[in-house]
């Protein structure tokens, strides 16, 4: 079934800065950002951390937004964006995942998380929890009017 229950909200650079930072993304790994949105971090994650990055995002209007600036960054070797419904993408290479998405989405995108992540695999969720999972770090952050809370796992 697609599921499209989330709507395109960015995640403050600032706060997404942090998500990529609290999951220690090295330069050369994979990121993906399920939900991609406008490219924000799966940008951030190549220009500032080093990283290839694949962001997944249904809405074709926020893919072609995210082509536009990877190409206005010249990212077309580490940034690719999948247009289409992350719970049919293979993630089985990431290194992280990143997500902002809703609490009961995390909890449908778990079993998938489970069968395809390998050990070790970091992932890191703005605001809404795994349910079942134990986060190894929660961090909340002030940000203009509200704050945020980042989850880290690690599979
Ligand atoms: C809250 S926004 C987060 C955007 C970005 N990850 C960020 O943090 O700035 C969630 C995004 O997920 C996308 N989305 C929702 N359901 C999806 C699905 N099944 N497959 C791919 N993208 C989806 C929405 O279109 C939206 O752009």
């Amino acid at each position: 079934m697609t599921t499209y229950l989330v709507p395109f909200v960015p995640t403050p650079e600032i706060v997404a800065r942090y998500m990529l930072k609290l999951a220690e993304v090295k330069p050369g790994e994979l990121v993906y950002d399920l939900g991609s949105g406008d490219g924000q971090i799966v940008i951030m994650a190549a220009r500032e951390f080093g990283a290839r990055a694949i962001g997944v995002e249904i809405r074709r209007d926020l893919v072609e937004e995210s082509l536009r600036k990877i190409k206005e960054y010249g990212l077309e070797d580490r940034v690719t964006i999948i247009h289409g419904d992350f719970f049919k993408v293979d993630i089985s290479d990431a290194d992280v995942v990143t997500l902002y998405l809703l609490t009961s989405v995390n909890e449908r995108l778990r079993p998938k998380l489970e069968k395809e992540l390998r050990p070790g695999t970091r992932v890191v969720s703005h605001d809404f929890e795994i349910p079942g999972w134990k986060p190894i770090k929660v961090v909340e952050i002030n940000e203009e009017w509200r704050s945020h809370k980042i989850y880290l796992y690690r599979r």
